[in-house]
């Protein structure tokens, strides 16, 4: 059975069980700013999970995912991935344990057909309710039904210990025997065995029943659900029985190509026959099909974030592309072979191949050229330990060529051994969690400052307010809450700045770069001057100044929206679209917003791009704009579903959040919306 057909067996499975089909998220997690990549099926739902949205019970999916924190396994063993697909079914306070277990035993057995004896199971160790399904629903004989502790059979792993906070629970996995050549031959060989890799674990179903709030500190779900994960590629290499995931029909073509790109036929054997060689040869194809979905998803080469991670896996790959024998790019000319290989579940992907090639061999040559400079100065400070006779490389110098140089840990390392010189590498760690600590004090300084307050008392009023602005500029309304240096107050009397929460509001709040409105509230006797609205959890909210007479909780009022000032800054939220299409023309798709300003007298709009624009390049941009604004194209608002937006060549605005519905602007002759 083909990668494909697994995936879409999986998907029409659930569907036929009642769970709507959900595309998977980007792997840049839009709603969660707390992740780096998304790295399980689950987190595109935290939110359902948390209760705080309840629009449907029940989902699958197959989820890109990214994980980084086992990089230096990748290609040493047969089923590590820094990228992989994750096949999921989900439950949000809607069936349990009983149908989770059932339905993963029947997708396995009677679908696959995969074989009743070749499979194992285990559950948390207090988990009687798992354990009595296993062995009395499914009648698993019960010295197959293994109990772990919460570092095998919670999820996350030792969550209650060692966090994160958030969503987590017991979990039950399923794992496949592939036979005793595969075996240690240990008579108590079973699944989680050290020795082998006999046993394999395909399957872990989670009943996310907690939120962990702290050390060992778990609370109550509002109502218990469910968090499967499958991975593909394991389940395709268990399914297909080869020995590793780099025998599957997906990654097949991606070795092979690797392979065949290998000149010297010393080399080449080595890349195909030897233990090591497969595995540096693994680990690229591994990598580089993670930095083309990475770039894909809006992700460049960076200093920082995402975008080191992306660096750390394109230059890992130079690093056992070097072990090949690749001594200049080679990385560009796998793209291709990615592309068709994952085309099946992903063919968007098609029309981003060259693209994404540019992107990677561009990454590639700076890190060819910068190895000229670096090597040079690595081996001055090699030639000064040696002759101060020293024989260790301080942390702070391989702090320094890490960090402010960007080279890869792996080539200094690599360098070091060539020069019998051993890393202060404890010395190192110190340094980067010194600066990570820096880092984190900044981010959290600007939060608590700026809106954290103000967000706190908004939603402690427990008052909502419905947006109308799209449709109307001016409207009657009541006052719900005034709040007052962030306190609720009942009324104010005398000139200060204060937020208003209207039951209707025509505001528009500022949100993703877009100033918020400004108007007037006025009333019987009073008058108040809108200076700006803020969005705080959907919430229009009204940054008020009092110019007449006195304001309380319940008036009446007539809301108004200066008009004008809106019209110039829609035009401006226009233009932004316009920009970054015709950017993305000239530069290519990966061009995305990474923060703007839209305002009434100017736009300003941040973007993603390897290097700086050529004059060609800005004059090629702004004509194309002009071109579109001079075709005066009517617009339309249409509300759909977000993947409807996408399909009809809507540009979603990067790192913006959006809702499953959303409203896109329709246009004629050809101008982008
Ligand atoms: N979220 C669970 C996992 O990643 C299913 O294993």
């Amino acid at each position: 059975m083909t990668t494909d057909q697994l995936r879409s067996k999986f998907l029409s499975f659930f569907a036929s069980k009642g769970h709507p089909v959900i595309p998977s998220d980007s792997l840049v997690p839009k709603d969660d700013p707390s992740l780096l990549f998304t790295g399980a099926g689950m987190n595109q739902f935290k939110d359902y999970f948390l209760g705080k949205r309840k629009d449907v019970k029940r989902a699958a999916s197959c989820q890109k995912c990214i994980r980084t924190g086992d990089l230096d396994n990748v290609g040493k063993t047969p089923s590590h991935h820094s990228f992989f697909e994750m096949l999921g079914n989900f439950s949000f306070g809607d069936y349990f344990k009983e149908e989770a277990i059932a339905w993963a035993w029947e997708f396995l057995t009677k679908e696959l057909g995969m074989k009743e004896k070749d499979l194992w199971v285990s559950v948390y160790k207090d988990d009687d309710e798992a354990y009595n399904i296993w062995l009395k629903k499914i009648r698993i004989p019960k010295e197959k039904i293994t109990r772990f502790g919460a570092h095998d059979n919670f999820w996350p792993a030792n969550a209650p210990e060692d966090g994160p906070n958030g969503p987590c629970g017991p979990c039950s996995e399923i794992y496949a025997d592939r036979g005793e050549k595969y075996g240690c031959g240990d008579p108590k060989c079973g699944p989680g065995c050290g020795k082998c890799k006999r046993y394999v674990e395909v399957w872990n179903l989670v009943f996310t029943q907690f939120n962990r709030i702290g050390l060992n500190k778990l609370e109550p779900l509002p109502s218990k659900n469910i968090d499967t994960g499958m991975g593909l590629e394991r389940l395709a290499s268990v399914m297909q029985g080869v020995e590793t995931n780099f025998e599957t029909d997906i990654f097949k073509p991606i070795v092979d190509e690797i392979a065949q790109l290998i000149d010297d036929p010393a080399k080449k054997s080595y890349a195909n026959s030897d233990k090591e060689g497969t595995g540096h040869r693994n680990a690229v194809a591994d990598h580089v099909r993670a930095a083309v979905f990475c770039i894909a998803d809006g992700v460049l080469p960076a200093n920082t974030g995402r975008g080191y991670v992306l660096k750390t896996l394109i230059r890992r790959s130079l690093v056992h592309g070097k072990f090949l024998g690749f001594e200049e790019p080679f990385l560009y000319k796998l793209v291709d072979s990615v592309v068709r290989a994952m085309k099946g579940g992903y063919p968007e992907m098609g029309s981003r191949r060259e693209n994404i090639s540019v992107i990677v061999k561009s990454e590639e040559e700076k890190f060819f050229q910068i190895g000229e400079d670096l090597r040079v100065d690595l081996e001055n400070l090699a030639d000064s330990l040696k002759s101060g006779k020293k024989d260790t490389i301080p942390g702070d110098k391989i702090f320094y060529f890490h960090d402010t140089r960007g080279l890869a840990i792996d080539l200094i390392k690599e360098f070091a051994g060539g020069e019998g010189l051993k890393l202060d590498l404890d010395g190192y760690e110190r340094l980067m969690e010194e600066q990570r600590k820096k880092s984190r004090g900044a981010t959290k300084l600007s939060g608590d400052i700026f809106s954290e307050t103000l967000t706190a008392a908004v939603v402690g009023t427990g008052v909502k307010s419905e947006f109308i602005g799209y449709d109307k500029l001016e409207s009657d309304a009541v006052v719900k809450a005034i709040i007052k240096d962030n306190k609720p107050v009942k009324e104010v009397t005398g000139p200060s700045e204060f937020a208003v929460i209207l039951d209707v509001s025509p505001f528009y709040g500022e949100t993703g770069g877009q100033v918020g409105d400004m108007g007037t509230i006025e009333g019987k006797g009073f008058k108040l001057e809108v200076v700006d609205t803020k969005l705080i959890d959907k919430i229009p909210v009204q940054i008020c100044k009092l110019t007449e007479g006195q304001v309380k909780s319940g008036d009446t009022v007539k809301a108004k929206v200066d008009k004008e000032r809106r019209m110039a800054i829609a035009r401006h939220h226009t233009a932004t679209h316009l920009l970054q299409a015709a950017l993305r023309k000239v530069l290519g798709q990966h061009v995305n917003q990474s923060g703007s300003l839209v305002a009434p007298e100017r736009l300003r709009f941040d973007f993603t791009h390897f290097k700086g624009l050529t004059g060609e390049e800005l004059e090629a941009a702004e004509g194309l704009v002009n071109d579109y604004i001079r075709r005066n194209a009517p617009l339309k608002v249409k509300e759909m579903g977000l993947e409807e937006a996408k399909k009809s060549g809507a540009t979603a605005l990067f790192g913006e959040k959006y809702d499953r519905n959303v409203r896109s602007w329709v246009t004629k002759n050809n101008v982008p919306g």
